[in-house]
């Protein structure tokens, strides 16, 4: 499996991927907007037929109002299709994120929201990855679900 920055070629793959992954989906403009906006913080996997299979899409944060606040990468959206999981391609495509995050943008930290029982995502996020939990928002997602937002400090990374 290959793993490669995301082009806006690939949006309609990623989405595709999202859709059959996640009830959590965006309009094609967002992951356009996305990859145009922050081109070296969203990859993709690509199966040996360049078929798009997972994919990570990220962001800098900049919608807080406190200007004062350290510039901070944030992950929207990370699926791997089915029949690839486990093989750490979830773990590379975050890392790879999380790195330029810091060393292109200096951003301070990263951040996320996942559903309190998506054991995988956790797992991934705090037991392979490092992440804490930060808060907990109420009904975040729109089916009455809690979020946690959960953080990585890159201070030691760059
Ligand atoms: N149960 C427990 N821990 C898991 C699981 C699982 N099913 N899957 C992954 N992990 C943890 C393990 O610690 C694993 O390390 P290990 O295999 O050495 O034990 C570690 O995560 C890394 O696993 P990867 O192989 O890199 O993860 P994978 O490529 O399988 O992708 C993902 C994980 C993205 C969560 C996948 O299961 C998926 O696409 N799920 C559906 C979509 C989803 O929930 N996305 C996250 C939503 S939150 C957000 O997008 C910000």
């Amino acid at each position: 499996m290959n793993i490669r920055l995301a082009k806006a070629e690939d949006v309609v793959g990623m989405q595709q991927a999202n859709l059959v992954n996640l009830p959590e989906n965006y309009h094609i403009r967002l992951w356009i907007y996305h990859i145009i906006t922050w081109p070296q913080l969203s990859y993709v996997a690509e199966d040996p037929k360049g078929r798009i299979i997972g994919y990570v899409l990220a962001k800098i944060d900049e919608e807080s109002e406190d200007k004062t606040a350290d510039i901070h990468g944030h992950i929207n959206s990370i699926s791997v299709m089915r029949s690839y999981r486990r093989l750490g391609l979830a773990k590379k495509l975050m890392l790879l994120s999380q790195d330029a995050m810091a060393s292109i943008y200096k951003a301070k930290y990263v951040s996320l929201h996942v559903r309190e029982t998506n054991k995988a995502a956790l797992g991934l996020y705090r037991d392979t990855l490092g992440f804490k939990v930060a808060d907990t928002e109420k009904e975040y997602y729109a089916d009455g679900e809690n979020a946690y937002m959960m953080r990585f400090n890159f201070e030691n990374e760059s």
